[in-house]
């Protein structure tokens, strides 16, 4: 009996071994250390540089071929293998420990954060600083943190609630994306209201299929501060952005522009031109107020009314024509909109019926924008 446990039992232990081995290669954190570092195995430092994606962060910028439009000039992206550790300013003297440290701890995030072209880069490419970097590059030096965990501030942290300022926050994303669309960021609508690339930026989840987003889409990550304006979109008349064609950011740069309120280009018309590029004109016979900004006419995020129209015709033609000098007396006081008795040629679309072109005519004899 003795002799027999004796000799079963280093048996027994090296099968539960084997067994644990196996769970422990089928257990997603080892899966996701594994295919991280297989991936640098049998490949030189340049092979890796070589496959990372560009940096240029804006190349394909469509502003760059539009000859109307101001070009960005772009910085790239610091690439993955200069990728340094950020200091931390509320752990000034902390150094860092290495990605394998923290994901002793945070199995959980290193599961979900392995995918990620940043924490998969960082650990493939870290040249300057070893891949060990992976976590630190973004977190800052983490011995303090590591010793005591729950002290405030000892990490840098991406949330509101944490101890780090939006500022250490921004200015971590921005050691490596300063430049190109960010250019303005500092200065920026958003920047002073305190948000936190973060806010619309999660790199730790795989939320959206592009762009690294906290929400799965570009207009969701708007909404969840912007709801009045993404409501305003769902009204009778609006762009086709509920329908997923457009996005908030044809029109805005959230990360900061130089032109009010965080247009893309330098006017509201200049915007909507890049679309609607038939409305540049040039027209023999321009109408004034579509020269002078579209708005004047127009709701861009909505409206109740037909083609996004700021007010019904003909009340929104006679905001600034009155009923004099109109042939045939057709507008007379009463004739009008909001007189006594309408006359059916100027109520509805009546003024459109004869003015047909209303945004300008090239007709050598439409100077009443008729033809
Ligand atoms: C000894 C275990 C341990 C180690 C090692 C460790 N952490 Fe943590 N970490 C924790 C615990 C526990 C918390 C939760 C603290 C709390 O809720 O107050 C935490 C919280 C965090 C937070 C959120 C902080 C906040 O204020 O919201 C971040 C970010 C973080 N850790 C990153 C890291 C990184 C990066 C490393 C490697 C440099 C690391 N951790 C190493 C245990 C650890
Ligand atoms: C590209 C920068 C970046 C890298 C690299 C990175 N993180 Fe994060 N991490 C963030 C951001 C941003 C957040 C905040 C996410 C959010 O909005 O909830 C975060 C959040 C966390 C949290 C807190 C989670 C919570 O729910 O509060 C922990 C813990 C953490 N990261 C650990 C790690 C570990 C471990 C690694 C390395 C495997 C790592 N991070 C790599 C940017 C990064
Ligand atoms: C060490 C440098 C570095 C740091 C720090 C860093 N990134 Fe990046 N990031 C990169 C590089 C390199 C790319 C890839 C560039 C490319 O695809 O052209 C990238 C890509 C991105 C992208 C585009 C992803 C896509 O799918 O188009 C976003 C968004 C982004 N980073 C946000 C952040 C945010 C937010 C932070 C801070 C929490 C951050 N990054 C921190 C280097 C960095
Ligand atoms: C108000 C929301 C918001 C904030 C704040 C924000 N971003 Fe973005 N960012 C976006 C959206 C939306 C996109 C996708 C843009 C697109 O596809 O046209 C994007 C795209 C990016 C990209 C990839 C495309 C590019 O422009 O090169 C990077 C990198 C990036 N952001 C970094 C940052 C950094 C760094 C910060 C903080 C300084 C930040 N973002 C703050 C919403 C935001
Ligand atoms: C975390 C909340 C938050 C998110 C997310 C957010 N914003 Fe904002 N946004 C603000 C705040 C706060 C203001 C300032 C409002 C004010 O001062 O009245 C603002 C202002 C603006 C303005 C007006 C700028 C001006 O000069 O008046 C525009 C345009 C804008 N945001 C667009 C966007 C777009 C596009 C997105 C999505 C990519 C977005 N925002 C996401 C909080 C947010
Ligand atoms: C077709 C272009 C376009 C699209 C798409 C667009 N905007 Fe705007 N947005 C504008 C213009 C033009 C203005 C200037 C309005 C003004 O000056 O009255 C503006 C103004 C704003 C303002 C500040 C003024 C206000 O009305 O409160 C905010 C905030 C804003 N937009 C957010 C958004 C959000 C969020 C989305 C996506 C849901 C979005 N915009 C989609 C063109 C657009
Ligand atoms: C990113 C492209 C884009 C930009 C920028 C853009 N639009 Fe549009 N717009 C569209 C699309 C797409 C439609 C839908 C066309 C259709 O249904 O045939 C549309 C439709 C319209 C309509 C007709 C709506 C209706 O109910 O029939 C008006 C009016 C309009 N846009 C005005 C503007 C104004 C004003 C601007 C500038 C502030 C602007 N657009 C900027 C893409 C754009
Ligand atoms: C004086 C008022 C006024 C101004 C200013 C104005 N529009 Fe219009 N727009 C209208 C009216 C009225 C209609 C409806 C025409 C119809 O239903 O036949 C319309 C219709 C449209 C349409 C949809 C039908 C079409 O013709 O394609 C688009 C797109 C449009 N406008 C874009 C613009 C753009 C871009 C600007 C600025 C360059 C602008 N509008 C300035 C009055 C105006
Ligand atoms: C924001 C003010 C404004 C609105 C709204 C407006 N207009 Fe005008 N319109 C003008 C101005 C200013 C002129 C140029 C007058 C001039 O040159 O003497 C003009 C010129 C005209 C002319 C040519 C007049 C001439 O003497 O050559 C016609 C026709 C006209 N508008 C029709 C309309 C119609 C129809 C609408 C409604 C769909 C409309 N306008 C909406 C301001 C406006
Ligand atoms: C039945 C066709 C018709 C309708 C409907 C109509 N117009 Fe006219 N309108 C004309 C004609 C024709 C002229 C040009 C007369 C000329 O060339 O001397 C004109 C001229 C004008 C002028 C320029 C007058 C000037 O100062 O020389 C304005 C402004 C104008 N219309 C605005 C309007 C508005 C606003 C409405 C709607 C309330 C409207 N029209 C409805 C046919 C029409």
């Amino acid at each position: 009996m003795r002799a027999k446990s004796i000799w079963l039992s280093p048996l027994s232990s090296a099968v539960l071994l084997l067994v644990a081995l196996c769970l422990a290669c089928w257990s997603p954190v080892m899966w996701a250390q594994q295919t991280a570092s297989s991936s640098s195995s049998g490949l030189s430092q340049s092979d890796i540089a070589r496959m990372l994606p560009a940096t240029d962060m804006g190349a394909n910028d469509a502003r760059n071929r539009d000859p109307h439009l101001r070009p960005v000039s772009d910085n790239p992206a610091t690439p993955f293998d200069a990728a340094a550790v950020p200091k931390s300013p509320l752990a000034p003297n902390a150094d860092a420990v290495g990605a394998k440290t923290c994901i002793a701890c945070h199995a959980l995030e290193n599961v979900q954060a392995s995918h990620s072209l940043h924490v998969a880069s960082f650990r493939a490419g870290a040249a300057h600083t070893g891949p060990q970097a992976a976590c630190e590059s973004c977190h800052g030096p983490g011995s303090d943190h590591a010793k005591n965990p729950t002290a405030p501030g000892s990490i840098i942290a991406f949330t509101h609630d944490a101890k780090t300022s939006a500022q250490t926050q921004t200015a971590v994303c921005l050691g490596c994306h300063a430049g190109g669309a960010r250019q303005h960021w500092l200065g920026s609508v958003h920047e002073n209201r305190g948000l936190s690339c973060t806010d619309c930026h999660n790199p730790m989840a795989r939320q959206s299929p592009e762009g690294v987003l906290a929400k799965p889409s570009i207009n969701e990550v708007c909404a969840s501060c912007h709801q009045d304006i993404r409501a305003k979109f769902n009204r009778r008349s609006h762009m086709p952005l509920p329908e997923g064609q457009m996005a908030c950011t044809d029109c805005h740069n959230p990360h900061g522009t130089i032109t009010k309120p965080l247009l893309k280009t330098d006017t509201v018309n200049e915007t909507c031109y890049t679309c609607h590029a038939e409305k540049r004109g040039p027209f023999l016979f321009e109408h004034a107020p579509v020269r002078q900004n579209c708005l004047n006419c127009h709701d861009v995020h909505g409206s109740n009314q037909q083609t996004l129209l700021v007010a019904p015709i003909p009340m929104l033609c006679q905001q600034c024509h009155t009923m004099t000098r109109h042939p045939n007396d057709l507008q007379t006081t009463n004739g009008l909109g909001t007189g006594l008795a309408p006359d059916e040629r100027i109520m509805g679309r009546g003024c459109l019926t004869c003015h047909t072109n209303i945004h300008g005519s090239n007709n050598p004899s439409g100077p009443k924008f008729h033809k």
